[in-house]
């Protein structure tokens, strides 16, 4: 059996008004607030974090944000810092997730600097790498995989890095319906955990965990979190219905 508790985030992209969050978390408290078996996250847009934040009160699920900026303050119009999500008792950050990469040109250089800065400050990194179709196609999944894991976590020390979580997304299977197989998943977690042991140690990398994202469903849940390397979700769609994203939850708990 893993050692590693088995995670699920939902992300809720730029989806719900202040209100429409605190009635799913209020969904999502009642039918798994108090459970423990799971680490579940829930990551509303920042504009609702503080309404969801008042709602996740007493309960087990924690609250993360969709991105950050790596500096502490200053002339950054539009930006939010690790320190102002503290604030709000983020404890999670969403970093480096494709549709960051492509839609905001955000390199791996700057999404090093954040997974950096979110530590520093005691968030933890959900940390997303994966290829789109074109780079599969070419052959080259690893690769890119490769250069994505190694670049976003320079600096990364040995100490902290069981704080990060990994997010494989495969870019093709994010909102398309087109879910990765569960042999492919596992081949590109696998590839990363061997990136971890190699960068920190088979002790170290046996404890990160690593989520797959990419339509993601309480249908085809069950055989990718049965895999030895799918520690966990991160999911969008299915996570802005409290039935679905419960039934995720029970999922993750089952496959343990
Ligand atoms: P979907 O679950 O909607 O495919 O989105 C996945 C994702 O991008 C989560 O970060």
């Amino acid at each position: 059996m893993s050692q590693r508790k088995k995670l699920l985030a939902g992300n809720w992209k730029m989806n719900k008004t202040s209100a429409d969050a605190g009635a799913l978390v209020r969904e999502i408290t009642a039918a798994a607030g108090q459970r423990t078996d799971v680490d579940i996250v829930v990551c509303p847009p920042f504009t609702a974090l503080e309404s969801a934040g008042k709602m996740l009160d007493g309960s087990a699920v924690r609250l993360g944000a969709q991105n950050l900026h790596p500096e502490k303050n200053g002339a950054f119009t539009g930006e939010i810092s690790a320190d102002m999500l503290r604030a709000l008792f983020v404890s999670h950050v969403i970093l480096g997730h494709s549709e960051r990469r492509t839609l905001f040109a955000e390199s791996d250089a700057f999404i090093n600097l954040k997974v950096l800065a979110a530590l520093k400050h005691q968030l933890r990194p959900i940390f997303c790498v994966g290829e789109t179709l074109a780079e599969r196609e070419a052959g080259a999944t690893l690769r890119v995989v490769q250069t994505q894991v190694e670049r976003g976590l320079v600096g990364v020390a040995k100490e902290q890095a069981t704080e990060v979580a990994v997010a494989y997304e495969p870019v093709w299977a994010i909102g398309t319906g087109k879910v990765a197989t569960k042999e492919q998943a596992q081949e590109v977690h696998a590839f990363i955990r061997s990136l971890l042991t190699k960068h920190f140690g088979d002790a170290v990398a046996q404890k990160i965990r690593i989520l797959y994202g990419g339509s993601m469903k309480p249908s085809n849940a069950p055989e990718l979190l049965a895999q030895p390397d799918i520690d966990g979700g991160l999911i969008g769609g299915a996570s802005l219905e409290a039935r679905s994203f419960v039934e995720l939850v029970t999922a993750a708990a089952a496959a343990k």
